[in-house]
């Protein structure tokens, strides 16, 4: 069974596969802020501290949401990202979380290869 380690809250839970990160933050008080649960307000913004390996592949929304910026440096938004089948470890600050909440999604780029 995969564990999340909730650094804010100092809290170590052991999850079903396949678990939604959000979903078990609510579930065993792991305190990831959030609001929507959908991938728009940007609340539930966290860092992957540890295990990036066993969570499921970024969301095209959610990258529109973070920018490629904050996904290259680790981040993810907890209602959006799943724990495959080992242990992670998360964290997660104020003022990323600000500074998601109040960014516009990205438009999609048009790649060079569409202009043709
Ligand atoms: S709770 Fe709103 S984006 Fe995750």
């Amino acid at each position: 069974m995969p564990k999340i380690n909730f650094i804010n809250s100092n809290k170590v839970i052991d999850v079903p596969e396949n678990s939604s990160v959000l979903r078990m933050s609510l579930r065993y008080d792991g305190e990831l802020p959030n609001r929507c649960g959908g991938g728009i307000c940007g609340n539930c913004v966290f860092k992957i501290e540890e295990g990036a390996e066993y969570l499921d592949q970024v969301k095209t929304h959610e990258r529109r949401k973070l920018g490629d910026e904050l996904v290259e440096k680790g981040y993810r938004l907890g209602c959006q990202t799943f724990v495959i089948d080992g242990d992670i470890a998360i964290s997660w600050n104020e003022e990323t979380r600000k500074e998601v909440v109040k960014r516009k999604p990205e438009k999609h780029r048009v790649s060079p290869q569409t202009i043709k």
